[in-house]
């Protein structure tokens, strides 16, 4: 028998997601436990640097944030999410700041708020130029404070649901998770719901500001149980990340007067006229595509990079608002960005599409629920505004827990889950896509993820399952091993499904999927250790990586327009007749299907109406 451990609520990662559910569902009454493959305060929200965006002023408003959310979101936001998102964020910030969250603050103690990208009022809060680890702490201490059971270094690698045909039939039960301290595989069952918080997937790219944590467990494992992925070829690029390592230079640096050079020396987000007055600050994607053209046409700095310069803010201001960024400059780039520029280049930074919910967290599969980078509601559509990132995590967070634990919600306006007569594509791509025919394991497609066929005892066959995977692949002696399988499938990501996309590209980087795919079924782990046996864990997360890259690249490769992050070389337009809707993609059982749901443009305060993104 396997140990099952047993909770009202399961939070699967301990981000800021995962710890505002938690608290959430522990304030509404429920036994409440974090299942995290790190220790809380390790967690990416941990790096996040430029702010929280909330309309705090009264010169500010709720109708403005939401329209510049669905404006950058180049109208592919759903509104009853973002209106939630807006509403909500201003009582979460000040939740925040009475918890001890150290908000930067002007001289007559008010929460300071600066200008970011794509805002028409400067209304990110911040905690000098390392807020994500300050409202990780904050969250944390109530996570200790409320005494919630946190299961740190135990990594979830598999949902317990039960395999009705349709999706929309089956239930969550619980989880599988490995522990990566002993080597012990258990169970932990939900006796209420299960939140998935596990973060983003950055390591599909080979050059991203993302920890080696995100491996996008949380969407694939969604995928493979029958949750639909939405939106995933809307990868953000970050504009200002140090070219050796990824490391984030914040936003925050343009957003407080930091200028790009290129290497004539000249201002190009000016003198190019890449987005008339927003210069610096205009959206992400504009931003990123500004520099790699710098960089194309041969005014980049060694062929790579541009420059980004502070010094002009004077010391003071630096030491006082962006700390944080001398340091990360010093440690990971030998620059002193008091003395001299610093040499900056777009890599992956967040996943605008994910795990398809409702407003409340709910995915289509009872007892599921999603909040947080890994969940697509979806508030940030095409592009995400900077700064939109962390009041999500705590505002759906917050939700995603509450719906878990039973509070009543309302009922939400977003659908989930395929009803059978939405619009439908043919994938048009070069080699078959999903599971592959022959399981490494006989009898259980496991590499794929594999599929529990009835109801009773889902949760102890989903451990039994998992078992036998690891138990194969430490005994498995010879084969390939993750980490060429990880270089390969990265670098063509980042050569063909990048900031600029064309099809032959995308195409060929399928090519590549489905070759790592099939190579993975021989996939072996060399270190027989059952302690902290890092191969393990990440050969594990390898077929995460490979799943979340696979649905990336189809949905880059259907959506035939240029909108927010999605530039495709042949098609320059956005097209709103033909594509205002959601790209969604089924596993379906291994047989991943291609579907459309339309975008939601009504809200409860107006319908907003698609207009041309001029920065
Ligand atoms: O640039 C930044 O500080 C990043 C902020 C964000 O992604 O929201």
């Amino acid at each position: 028998m396997s140990t099952i451990h047993e909770h009202d609520v399961i939070v699967v990662g301990a981000g800021g997601a995962g710890l505002r559910a938690a608290i959430a569902a522990d304030e509404a009454g429920a036994d409440a436990a974090l299942v995290t493959k790190l220790h809380p305060v390790r967690s990416h929200t941990g790096a996040a640097e430029g702010g929280i965006n909330a309309a705090l002023h009264d010169e500010d408003s709720v109708e403005s944030h939401a329209y510049d959310t669905m404006k950058g979101s180049d109208y592919l936001g759903d509104a009853p999410a973002i209106e939630v998102l807006c509403e909500d964020a201003p009582e979460e910030v000040m939740r925040l700041e009475h918890w001890g969250m150290p908000f930067s603050r002007e001289e007559d103690g008010t929460v300071s708020q600066r200008p970011f990208g794509g805002l028409s009022y400067p209304r990110t809060t911040y905690a000098g130029a390392e807020t994500g680890h300050h409202l990780l702490h904050t969250l944390y201490q109530q996570v200790v404070k409320r005494g919630i059971q946190v299961y740190d270094e135990w990594y979830v690698t598999r949902l317990a649901v039960t395999d009705e045909p349709d999706p929309r039939d089956r239930t969550c039960e619980g989880v599988v998770a490995y522990d990566v301290q002993s080597g012990e595989i258990a169970g932990f069952h939900a006796r209420s719901g299960v939140v998935l918080a596990t973060g983003g997937l950055g390591q599909v790219f080979d050059h991203t500001t993302n920890a080696v944590s995100c491996t996008g467990d949380g969407q694939a494992m969604a995928y493979r149980a029958g949750v639909p992925l939405e939106d995933m070829e809307f990868v953000q690029f970050h504009p200002t990340t140090l070219p050796s390592t990824g490391v984030l230079i914040s936003e925050a640096v343009r957003g407080e007067g930091g200028i790009l050079y290129n290497e004539d020396g000249e201002r190009f987000m000016f003198e190019h006229g890449y987005a008339g007055e927003w210069g610096e600050v205009a959206s992400r994607d504009v931003v990123s595509r500004a520099e790699l053209t710098e960089v194309q046409e041969g005014r980049g700095i060694e062929d790579e990079y541009v420059h980004l310069d502070m010094r002009h803010l004077g010391e003071d201001r630096i030491l006082d608002r962006l700390e944080n960024i001398l340091h990360l400059a010093a440690d990971f780039e030998g620059v002193d960005a008091l003395q001299g520029p610093m040499p900056v280049k777009p890599g992956q930074h967040y996943q605008m599409g994910g795990i398809e919910t409702d407003e409340n967290g709910a995915t289509c599969v009872e007892g599921l629920y999603a909040a947080g980078e890994c969940a697509c509601v979806s508030v940030h559509g095409a592009n995400r505004l900077g700064g939109n990132a962390l009041p999500e995590l705590f505002v759906m967070g917050k939700r995603a827990g509450q719906a878990a634990a039973g509070v009543d919600l309302g009922e939400a306006r977003i659908e989930t889950g395929r009803a059978g007569d939405e619009e439908t594509d043919e994938v048009d791509a070069p080699v078959p896509l999903g599971a592959v025919d022959a399981p490494a394991i006989e009898g259980d497609a496991a590499a794929d993820g594999g599929a529990v066929t009835e109801t009773e005892g889902v949760l102890e066959r989903a451990v039994q399952a998992e078992r036998e995977w690891i138990e194969h692949l430490l005994e498995k002696d010879t084969g390939v091993q993750q980490a060429e399988l990880r270089a390969e499938l990265q670098e063509a990501m980042t050569e063909y499904v990048n900031v600029f996309r064309n099809e032959d590209g995308i195409k060929r980087a399928l090519e590549v999927i489905r070759r790592v795919r099939e190579r993975y079924q021989d996939v072996y782990v060399a270190d027989p250790s059952r302690t902290f046996n890092t191969d393990l864990q990440q050969t594990l997360e390898m077929r995460n990586i490979i799943d979340c890259a696979e649905a990336i690249a189809v949905s880059a490769l259907v959506r035939t327009e240029f909108r927010g992050a999605h530039w495709r070389q042949e098609h320059q337009e956005r097209t709103d007749d033909d594509w205002l809707k959601h790209t969604m993609i089924s596993w379906d059982d291994g047989d991943p299907t291609l579907w459309y749901r339309p975008v939601i443009l009504e809200g409860d305060r107006k319908t907003y109406e698609p207009k041309e993104r001029s920065y």
